[in-house]
């Protein structure tokens, strides 16, 4: 009965055409739909920034809140802040510390960091306020001397007596902080 209809041939033949445009459409909403995704990705920390650092795990995990902006001025000031925010931590533990030892050396140990860490903290400020300019080379030159200054606190520890507190591993973890504010500096003042 349906090949009897003129109709039905016409039919058919819209059904297939029609599939067809759905299949093509689809994936043209499908390639830019994931297009979209693939640019919008927090590539720019797992790809550009992290694999640049000496402590690329610790990278991905502390910059993961970062993650959903892809600019990368974005990831700078977040990274900046962040790294601000633990310097002035250890800051203020080597104080406290120093303030509170009895055993001479370790005290002046203690005091030699809350130097670094000043420096360290005064810096990650001027490689703010650069940022905040567009002044890519100044912001690279700030970050630059961080990481050195945190290594060397770290270094005061090697011989004994030993540091009860943890500030050695605080100190390390600043200094792979620092070094990512480098990374993410040194990425922008190639960019410029
Ligand atoms: C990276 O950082 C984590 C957390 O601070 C630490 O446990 C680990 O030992 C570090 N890895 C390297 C290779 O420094
Ligand atoms: C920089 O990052 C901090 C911490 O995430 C945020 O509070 C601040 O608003 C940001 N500043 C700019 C200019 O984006």
């Amino acid at each position: 009965m349906g090949d009897l209809n003129p109709n039905s041939s016409f039919n058919s033949n819209l059904g297939v055409v029609s599939s067809i445009l759905i299949f093509v459409f689809g994936l043209f909403f499908f390639s830019v739909v994931l297009l979209h995704a693939d640019t919008g990705s927090p590539n720019v920390i797992t790809t550009t920034v992290c694999p640049r650092t000496r402590n690329s795990s610790l990278c991905r995990t502390v910059l993961k809140p970062a993650g959903k902006s892809d600019a990368l001025l974005k990831v700078a000031n977040y990274t900046l802040t962040l790294a601000h925010t633990t310097a002035v931590e250890g800051l203020r533990h080597a104080q406290r510390l120093a303030a509170a030892a009895t055993n001479p050396l370790l005290k002046q140990r203690y005091s030699e960091c809350s130097r670094r860490f000043d420096f360290v903290a005064k810096s990650l400020e001027e490689a703010k306020a650069a940022l905040v300019k567009g002044g890519y080379i100044p912001l690279s030159h700030a970050t630059g001397a961080t990481v050195v200054e945190a290594d060397k606190c770290v270094k005061n520890f090697k011989k004994p007596p030993r540091e009860p507190s943890k500030l050695p591993e605080k100190a390390k973890k600043i200094g792979d902080i620092c070094d990512i504010a480098v990374s993410v500096s040194n990425i922008l003042a190639e960019d410029y």
